[in-house]
């Protein structure tokens, strides 16, 4: 056995150890500071660090690493303390952010001015303490050097561009375009036309705009409530609780001269006029002013279609009477209007108002939402 082998290395010396141990004890075998462990003086220049203690890191010829200029930090170690107060300051900034965020988050009202202002004040305060405090690290405790490395040339050798020059040749030969008249005229007319991709999105800018048209839905007057399955709903169908999902059946005369109800849904009805229609416990629900007799026996009618993005909002908490949508979990308060209490959704579900006509069948009483349906986008168009 070699006389290294026999010695090996002190745990957090120079030379051995895990990486860790020589963070926690740099060259020099100081430990907690230059004096090896002692209490330290002030004043006094801090300990140095591994890499500036290893020859070879010194010359800018040999590994192109150029120290500059000592700091404060470097020879002073009140300095030193004083940087790592200042960062520690800003990393404590960054506490004070998040947890701002976190309490405005759970415990603010975000229905009031404040709720959004504060929610990003914390979070800026987080992130920002915890960026100026990483780069005042970096400058000011960090080694205070520079790395420079030469950048091998971009240019191919002479020899390698000859060699591709020669493989492009040889392989355009293979492929005998020269020889297979048909083939080249063909191939060139698969490009030229594959070129229309391009141009053809171009053109679908120039479609007509929807206009109106998606201010609307198919409820009109008059109409009854129709289930999927194409049951007419009539008053006394929902028990006190109970949810279910109606379509408008727009009555028309028939050849006879009779009224009839159809009770198949087309797709374009159901994407546009999906309504929920719900019986509340007598005397909960709260209506909106002007909207007092837009309900019946606790019965209310609300378009299903979320006003964040779109989705069938169709999951109801009985006991809490919230309506959630399964999208991005929108709650809607339904005794209040079908107001947005949480998630990303901001304005309540438009409501429909109905009534019962004389063969006891629910109706939309005043015909279509009085607002549009959907994404709260087609407010703003
Ligand atoms: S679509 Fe309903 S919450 Fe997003």
């Amino acid at each position: 056995m070699s006389a290294h082998d026999e010695n090996p290395p002190a745990q957090g010396g120079a030379g051995g150890g895990s990486v860790f141990d020589r963070v926690k004890r740099p060259a020099g075998g100081g430990g907690e500071g230059a004096g090896g462990g002692g209490p330290e003086a002030l004043g006094t220049p801090p300990a140095p660090t591994d890499s500036s203690q290893l020859p070879e890191h010194t010359s800018w010829q040999q590994t192109g690493v150029a120290h500059r200029p000592p700091r404060a930090e470097d020879v002073d170690r009140r300095a030193e303390r004083r940087a790592e107060r200042l960062i520690a300051f800003w990393f404590f900034v960054s506490v004070v952010g998040t947890v701002l965020f976190i309490v405005v988050n759970f415990v603010g009202d975000k229905h009031e001015p404040y709720y959004t202002p504060l929610l990003g004040t914390g979070m800026g305060l987080a992130l920002a303490g915890l960026g100026i405090g990483m780069i005042l690290w970096a400058k000011r405790l960090m080694p205070h050097e520079q790395a420079v490395q030469d950048r091998h040339p971009f240019r191919s050798t002479d020899e390698e561009t000859a060699v591709l020059e020669e493989e492009v040749a040889l392989g355009w030969k293979d492929m005998g375009l020269g020889r297979h008249k048909v083939l080249r005229r063909s191939l060139l007319g698969a490009g030229t036309v594959l070129g229309g991709l391009l141009v053809v999105p171009l053109l679908n800018l120039t479609n007509a705009k929807p206009g109106k048209k998606l201010d609307h839905t198919h409820w009109v007057k008059g109409a009854r409530m129709v289930t999927g399955e194409g049951r007419l709903v009539k008053m006394g169908d929902l028990a006190i609780g109970a949810i279910e999902t109606v379509f408008p059946s727009v009555p028309h005369v028939n050849a006879n001269g009779e009224t009839e109800w159809p009770t198949h849904v087309d797709l374009h009805t159901k994407a546009d006029s999906a309504t929920i229609l719900i019986r509340l416990e007598p005397g909960i629900d709260k209506p909106r002013p002007g909207r007092e007799d837009w309900g019946i026996d606790g019965l209310v009618a609300y378009s299903k279609i979320c006003t964040h993005a779109g989705c069938p909002v169709s999951l109801y908490e009985q006991q809490t009477h919230h309506l959630l949508c399964p999208c991005h979990q929108s709650v809607f308060d339904v005794p209040d209007g079908c107001r947005a209490i949480f998630g990303p959704a901001s304005r309540s579900l438009p409501q429909l108002a109905i009534g019962v006509d004389d063969e006891g069948y629910l109706i939309a009483r005043d015909g279509d939402y009085t607002e549009p349906i959907g994404p709260a986008f087609w407010e703003r168009s």
